[in-house]
């Protein structure tokens, strides 16, 4: 559940709880105060923000260090004994030899949220006093080091949120006075730590969103004091050790996100368990729902999501034991139970309610006292707007997608609504004016329904909340209204309707959009290479409309930085692609790989499948009958179906990290940039149906990924180059060329020898668009253009210019 992502940071402030500060009365002694001044110049200090609190640079020489922001003395002696510097924009690694290390008395160091960019040094263990050490959220990486070991005054380490790799050094088992350890996201990986067994003090342990795998230890009673086990999103499987549940002090238990799977054995809970926060869902459980969780009556959060019961039964009267429950996760159960949604009404302490997937009976005159603020009811077989929610007036997060639902949206929708997700059922009218009077609302998503009439331009009352706005798969019709863009939007999806007119310009202050898709309506505008600027946007789909006209003009620089899909064909584009075309698109040419469109479902917390459909619906699209890996790694480049003419650019080169690119069905002419076979990573390549000429250049051949081509109707000649992948293509893509031949084709090559290339010609073309190009882009980007075309292009190609200018 989303409550549950929350936890880290819960994590964090119990350690924070722990570090209060200790006022100082003396000087403090100047060794000390050498360190510390040592300390701050050790680090460039850079708040992007300017509003931060940056506190090393209010340290002032000729005052008492102790006094110092962040510093606290002991009193009694004067040394520095702990130091706070947590989110102080600090950015630098830390030394082996830091001047930090110098400051041996220190107990408490809490460093968090600075970018310490670097490994954590051995001489960590210098600090041989210290108790509690936070260095969460510093950008550190590499191992772990094994000094951590001799840090026996430990009891809190937090260093979650890093880059680390490996596993947890041996020599943490000594560190027997730790009672939190906290670990989430911090890149480890390996079997469960074991030396943890040996940590009798532990009461906290936290894990999370690591790469762990195999099973946990069958006996875990030796932690007798744990309170929170979590170790969620991780890739342990096998049986869950009946000693886990046995551990009396148990208050937190997270195993979700794992392989584990049953039967889940809980053993003989005689004595009443503290247990408050069950979550156990997104497992590979399976079975009849285990009867003990009726017994765990404390228990204010339960996830069992995606528990395979196998279409079976499930007998939902036991959870109405679980008086405490204030939120319950019962998703995607695979029951063929049916189940009468009010008997939930009795858990009066209810505000998160989660059973998607489950067939439910909702009463029309259904009474749901108690407040809810969460509730997602996808594919629940429901056919009718769920008429108790008119009187649930703190409802903030409401997903009711993939139902059967007709007829209108009610004008009642609660007011307090911050996300509405009705995708996938057939809502059909006009969108109901009454969406705009929901001023907080920062997600709607009412893809695929029957909505008809204009997309109501109310949505300007969102200008200061709405980021994700999906309303495609409808009958909606008229312009895109500049009002419904807000400045924040990410992602903006209206494509599927019959939407006409032009792109609303206020896009181009969306600096935080991602995903931007019109395809299939009839948009009748220019090329929108003003959108190029957008700093974030990742996803272009302009697909099937009416645009018209160059997809360039001079003066105009494509610079598109984070863009990775660009898909804008089949409409009436036209013209000649400038030889420096692809210069500026620097994803599609970096192995960088941009993920941040996760943020987009971030936001929604676990219940994004809905939204995500619609994206990856879009991106399938993109990437037609290409199987293989996850959408995130796709690089495409589809402007198919128009009217394009001229030659390929040759700087189609620098696109190296491409996985589809089509051309096809346009007017090109000239021959096949030499410069293609650079495009390594290629899975399809279509420049069918154009009019090149000349040869199929012989390094095509080699692409080893190329499972899809197609070079069928244009007025290609001479062999077809032979490689592995070529010959398993089907004929036709290469038919309609009267002067190809060779393998696949049936006809046999005339055996004349290839006639001197016009070697210097190609090289001439290469030099001229990079000429171009440096020449082209403003000074500020001049560095980063030559690294691109540097790392780009193969090393034999730069012997060829440099060969050509002596
Ligand atoms: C402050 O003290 C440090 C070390 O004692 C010295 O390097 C630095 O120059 C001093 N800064 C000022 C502004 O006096
Ligand atoms: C952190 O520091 C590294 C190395 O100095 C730098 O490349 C990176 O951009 C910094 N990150 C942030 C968020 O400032
Ligand atoms: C731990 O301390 C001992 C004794 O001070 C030292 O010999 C050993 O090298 C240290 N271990 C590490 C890993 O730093
Ligand atoms: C377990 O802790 C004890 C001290 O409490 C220590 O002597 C022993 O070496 C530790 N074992 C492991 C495997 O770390
Ligand atoms: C588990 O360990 C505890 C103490 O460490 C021991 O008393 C108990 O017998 C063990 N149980 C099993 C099933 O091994
Ligand atoms: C889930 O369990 C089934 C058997 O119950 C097994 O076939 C499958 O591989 C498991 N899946 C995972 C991801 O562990
Ligand atoms: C569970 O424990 C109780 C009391 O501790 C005992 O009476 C009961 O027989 C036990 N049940 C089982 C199945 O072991
Ligand atoms: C739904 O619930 C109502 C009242 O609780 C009941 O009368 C009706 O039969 C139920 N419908 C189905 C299909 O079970
Ligand atoms: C909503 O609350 C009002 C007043 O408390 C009540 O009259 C009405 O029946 C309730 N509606 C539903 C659907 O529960
Ligand atoms: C969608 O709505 C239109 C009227 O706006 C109606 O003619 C059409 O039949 C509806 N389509 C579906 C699939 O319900
Ligand atoms: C929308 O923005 C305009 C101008 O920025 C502002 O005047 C107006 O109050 C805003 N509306 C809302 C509902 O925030
Ligand atoms: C973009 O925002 C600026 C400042 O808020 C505003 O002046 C300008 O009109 C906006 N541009 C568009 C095209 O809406």
């Amino acid at each position: 559940m989303m409550i549950t992502l929350t936890k880290w940071s819960l994590c964090f402030i119990f350690c924070l709880a722990h570090s209060t500060l200790v006022p100082a009365k003396h000087l403090c002694l100047p060794d000390q105060k050498d360190a510390l001044s040592e300390f701050k110049n050790e680090f460039y200090v850079h708040d992007p923000t300017g509003y931060g609190e940056k506190k090393t640079t209010k340290w002032k020489n000729n005052t008492d260090c102790c006094s110092w922001d962040g510093v606290s003395c002991d009193p009694k002696t004067g040394v520095v004994v702990k130091l706070d510097l947590h989110g102080s924009f600090l950015n630098g690694p830390l030394r082996s030899k830091s001047s930090l290390f110098r400051l041996q008395h220190l107990q408490s160091l809490y460093l968090r949220s600075n970018n310490l960019s670097g490994i954590l040094p051995d001489s960590i263990s210098n600090l041989k006093y210290l108790t509690f050490l936070d260095l969460g959220h510093c950008n550190l990486f590499g191992k772990i080091p094994s000094s951590l070991g001799n840090l026996s005054h430990l009891t809190t380490l937090d260093l979650s949120y890093n880059h680390f790799t490996g596993e947890l050094p041996d020599s943490m088992g000594h560190l027997n006075k730790l009672e939190k350890l906290c670990l989430g996201r911090a890149g480890l990986s390996g079997n469960f730590p074991y030396l943890l067994l040996n940590l009798s003090s532990l009461m906290w342990i936290e894990l999370g969103s690591n790469q762990f795998k195999g099973m946990l230890p069958s006996n875990m009673s030796s932690l007798s004091k744990l309170e929170v086990f979590d170790v969620s999103e991780n890739a342990f499987s096998g049986i869950v050790p009946s000693s886990l549940f046995m551990i009396s002090s148990l208050v937190e238990l997270n195993l979700g996100r794992n392989h584990f799977n049953g039967p889940l054995e809980i053993g003989n809970i005689s004595s009443v368990s503290k247990l408050q926060n069950l979550y156990i869902g997104k497992n590979n459980f399976s079975g009849p729902i285990p009867g003990f969780i009726s017994k765990l009556i404390g228990l204010s959060e339960l996830s069992l999501s995606s528990w395979n019961t196998g279409k079976g039964i499930v007998d939902f009267s036991i959870f109405l034991h679980l008086k405490s429950l204030t939120s319950l996760d019962l998703s995607y159960l695979n029951t063929r139970s049916m189940v009468d949604l009010s008997i939930f009404s009795n858990l009066k302490l209810l505000s998160v309610l989660d059973l998607s997937g489950i067939h439910l009976n909702i009463s029309l005159t259904l009474h749901f006292p108690s407040p809810m603020i969460m509730l997602v009811l996808s594919s629940c077989n429901i056919d009718e707007f769920p008429k108790f929610l008119e009187n649930q007036t703190s409802l903030m997060y409401l997903d009711i997608s993939a139902n059967q639902i007709e007829g209108q949206i009610p004008e009642w929708l609660p007011n307090s609504l911050i996300v509405f997700i009705a995708s996938d059922n057939q809502f059909s009218g006009e969108i109901p004016r009454a969406i705009c009077e929901l001023d907080n609302l920062y997600t709607l998503v009412l893809s695929n329904n029957n909505f008809s009439g204009f997309i109501p331009k109310c949505f300007e009352m969102f200008n200061s909340s709405l980021l994700i706005l999906h309303l495609s798969n409808n009958s909606l019709s008229g312009v895109i209204p500049e009002e419904i863009i807000s400045d924040r939007l990410i992602s903006l999806d209206v494509g599927g309707n019959l939407l006409s007119g032009k792109l609303p310009k206020s896009l181009i202050n969306c600096t935080q959009l991602q995903f931007l898709n019109v395809e299939d309506n009839i948009i009748n505008d220019k090329f929108p290479s003003w959108l190029s600027l957008l700093p974030n946007l990742q996803i272009l789909v302009l697909r099937s409309n009416e645009f018209y006209g160059p997809i360039f003009s001079p003066g105009d620089s494509l610079i598109f930085p984070k863009l990775r899909i660009f898909d804008i064909s089949d409409n009436s584009f036209s013209g000649v692609l400038p030889s420096d075309y692809f210069v500026g698109w620097s994803v599609m040419s970096s192995v960088v790989d941009i993920d941040d469109i996760r943020l987009v479902f971030g936001i929604l917390g676990d219940n994004r499948e809905s939204y995500q459909r619609s994206v990856v619906m879009t991106i399938k699209g993109v990437e037609r009958e290409l199987v293989g890996s996850g959408y995130k790694i796709y690089k495409n480049f589809d402007i198919s179906g128009n009217r394009l003419e001229g030659d390929i650019p040759e700087s189609i080169g620098l696109l190296k990290e491409l996985i589809l690119l089509n051309m096809s069905n346009n007017a090109f002419t000239g021959h096949i940039p030499p410069s293609l076979p650079n495009l390594r990573n290629l899975q399809s390549l279509d420049l069918s149906k154009n009019k090149l000429s000349g040869k199929i250049p012989p390094e095509l051949g080699k692409l080893t990924f190329l499972s899809l081509m197609n070079f069928s109707y244009n007025n290609l000649e001479g062999l077809i180059p032979q490689g592995t992948q070529i010959e398993t293509q089907n004929s036709s893509s290469f038919a309609g060329n009267p002067g190809l031949c060779g393998v696949p084709l049936q006809v046999t090559c005339g055996g004349e020898e290839e006639e001197e290339e016009t070697k210097q010609e190609k090289e001439q073309q290469v030099f001229s668009w990079m000429a171009a190009a440096l020449g082209y882009v403003p000074g500020v980007v001049y560095g980063l253009t030559i690294g691109h075309i540097l790392s780009s292009y193969r090393r034999d190609w730069f012997m060829k210019i440099f060969h050509y200018f002596a």
